[in-house]
């Protein structure tokens, strides 16, 4: 019998699965597990900073001390992983706080991993938040050249390696990265550190809340040069292929919500492990329409995020984490 032959009503009735609070969750098919949220950090010089991102509400910039409170209260609620993302006090033109080895997410990585050694510390790998002009690069020709960013990037994923990070994250959306990346930390002795490449980032509106926190818009012209065109889907299979090949050990499809398309695919076609960004437009988006009263929070978070995992990915960067933390299965 093919799946779609079902014996008809009355004697097919899906609701009986349905029926008990103990029944729903017995049959949930899609299950969130703590250990699978990663929660970003924006990390500043200072000291006992902690700035409220007004676009983000319960998402702070904090300094490293505040960083590793955070990382307390992670842990506590059952959460083990951090993506750090590092807002330096003096920006130039090629980025140059962003691979400096004593920089503000060099520092952090180090202090992180010394008082919490089983946590897993990511780093972003991108000039954008060190860079005057806010591109993802250097600029060459009036407009963000590949090549020449590519060495500043590995120098960058060289010293987050060097402070002890788990797992290195490109996030910049240069042709190449994964490859030069990956050669770099076998050459200098981390070969055993992963690459989590965000492979299908797109050229999202989504991102605004997160220039805010970051300090990152671009100060001329926008990023579509090198992020993805949103209307394209066979290229992001392309993009994730790509980096598959250079070396990446997981891939990550970003935006999530509007890309649960994106996501599906990419879990059918490859074998590596998913991450899926659920970005700050998508979390402030929901966070105003409550403050509003016009959703139920709570609700709409569990749902986007079942729905991010139900699409395929194994793990789920989100601001919500501690929020959802509480509300995980268990
Ligand atoms: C840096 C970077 C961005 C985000 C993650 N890494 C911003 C951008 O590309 O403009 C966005 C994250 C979010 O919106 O939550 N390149």
């Amino acid at each position: 019998m093919s799946k779609y032959e079902l014996p008809a009503f009355p004697v097919s009735r899906l609701r009986r699965l349905r029926r008990t609070a103990a029944l729903r969750d017995a049959f949930a098919e899609t299950r969130l597990d703590r250990r699978t949220l990663i929660y970003p950090l924006f990390i500043m010089e200072g000291e006992n900073v902690r700035n409220a991102i007004g676009s983000m509400p319960g998402i702070y910039q904090t300094s490293i001390d505040n960083a590793l409170r955070e990382c307390e209260d992670l842990v506590s609620l059952g959460l083990n992983s951090v993506l750090l993302f590092g807002i330096p006090n003096e920006k130039d033109d090629r980025g140059t706080a962003g691979y400096a080895a004593d920089g503000v997410v060099q520092r952090a990585v180090r202090e992180i991993k010394t008082r919490f050694p089983e946590m897993l510390v990511i780093t972003d790998v991108c000039l954008c938040e060190y860079t005057s002009h806010g591109h993802c690069g250097v600029i060459a020709d009036g407009t963000v050249g590949n090549d020449e960013t590519l060495e500043l990037l590995t120098n960058q994923a060289l010293t987050h390696a060097r402070a002890g990070a788990d797992i290195i994250a490109p996030s910049d959306m240069m042709d190449g990265r994964v490859g030069r990346i990956r050669a770099a930390l076998d050459a200098e002795g981390f070969a055993e550190i992963p690459i989590m490449a965000y492979s299908a980032k797109f050229a999202s509106v989504f991102y605004g809340p997160f220039r805010d926190a970051a300090g990152s818009t671009p100060q001329f012209g926008d990023r579509k040069s090198y992020q993805m065109d949103p209307r394209n889907g066979r290229e992001a299979l392309r993009e994730i292929a790509l980096d598959i090949q250079e070396g990446a050990d997981i891939i990550m499809v970003k935006p999530a919500l509007a890309y649960l398309d994106i996501l599906r695919s990419a879990r059918s076609e490859f074998s590596v492990p998913i991450a899926a960004y659920n970005v700050s437009g998508e979390y402030s988006m929901i966070k105003a329409a409550a403050e509003r009263g016009w959703i139920d929070g709570e609700k709409a978070m569990m749902e986007s995020l079942y729905s991010i995992k139900r699409a395929g990915a194994d793990l789920i960067i989100t601001y919500f984490a501690k929020e959802a933390a509480e509300l995980c299965d268990r």
